[in-house]
């Protein structure tokens, strides 16, 4: 049980051996979560650290207890308390701290591409927790997990990726985890939302009908409307956005099946997901949190040479 690469940059850059392998040991470490010792040593020894430019609740805390259930040594590095408001760069910052013996690093950045210029510059592996609107990688194999563990594969189940495509890293990382295991996807938005050439560049299905694509899925991984990364007016208002594609009660009942309703995080309630949808027995939004913790032990251990995790 092997990665083809040394860093997690995106799932583009991963096979389907290396997704199936990162979801197996996943499962293998949703089991040592469920003991009442909940630690193993897998990572005794290594220190990692967490390098957060952009704010985060779930991926940073889910990578930080992940690291520590392994028994890593952890720092947190938080962008606006550090030198880097001094005006030091992105790469005197690393090497600064590679130099006090880091050996993995954990970066989320708003710039797209960020941890790729880092890994060609440093020795370190680095787990991309999320770069501009580039990718989510982590995000993708912890809705794999989900739909997987929901539906019992991901080979054939119709995947809708619903809301902001433009400006989402979970989109894409979704689109391409989904598309290498045999999923089938349709994005569905406003047309304004969702850029010009997916189709054809992506091989998915591209949908403007919120009703249509709903009665199609199997899951509906609905995305938040990301306002700090519009620099343009792309909808005419929330409200207006929310009636032609927020996901009501009323909308879930109308249909004639059930679907599995699923959310990255953070959700604006009441905007792409009303909250009897995101609290109703649908939604498996707080399924995906609990599988983050075990698919970054997951990445973390592998990439740290470990093989097998029920030796722990
Ligand atoms: N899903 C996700 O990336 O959430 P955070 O921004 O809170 O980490």
């Amino acid at each position: 049980m092997q990665l083809s690469t040394r860093h997690l940059l995106g799932i583009k850059d991963l096979t389907p051996g290396d997704i199936s392998i990162i979801l197996n040991t996943a499962s293998q470490f949703k089991e040592v979560l469920q003991r009442p010792i909940k630690k193993v040593p897998s990572l005794r020894d290594i220190t990692i650290i967490n390098l957060f430019f952009e704010n985060s609740t779930r991926t940073r805390i889910s990578f930080e207890l992940a690291e520590k259930r392994l028994s890593a040594d952890v720092i947190n590095f938080t962008a606006s308390a550090s030198s880097v408001s001094k005006g030091e760069t992105l790469l005197d910052t690393v090497n600064n701290i590679l130099s006090m013996k880091v050996d993995m690093v954990v970066m989320r950045h708003s710039a797209s591409g960020a941890p790729h210029f880092l890994a060609q510059h440093i020795p370190a592996s680095i787990i991309n927790a999320g770069d501009g609107i580039n990718e989510h990688p982590t995000q993708a194999l912890l809705d794999a997990l989900s739909i997987s563990e929901k539906i019992g594969k991901l080979k054939g189940t119709k995947v809708a990726i619903i809301g902001d495509i433009m400006h989402s890293r979970v989109a894409q990382s979704n689109i391409y985890l989904l598309k290498k295991m045999g999923a089938e996807v349709t994005v569905c938005g406003p047309p304004t939302l969702i850029p010009k050439y997916i189709s054809k560049a992506l091989k998915v299905e591209v949908s403007y009908d919120l009703k249509e694509t709903l009665e199609w899925c199997d899951v509906a991984n609905v995305l938040r409307i990301q306002l700090e990364r519009q620099n343009q007016v792309l909808f005419s208002s929330l409200r207006e956005y929310s009636l032609a594609y927020g996901i009501s009660r009323r909308l879930l009942d109308d249909l004639k099946k059930d679907i599995v309703v699923m959310h990255p995080g953070p959700i604006n309630r009441g905007v792409e997901l009303d909250s009897d949808v995101a609290d109703s027995k649908h939604s498996i939004i707080l399924q995906q949190v609990e599988n983050g913790v075990a698919v970054r032990m997951a990445v973390l251990f592998l990439l740290s040479g470990g093989r097998n995790p029920s030796d722990n």
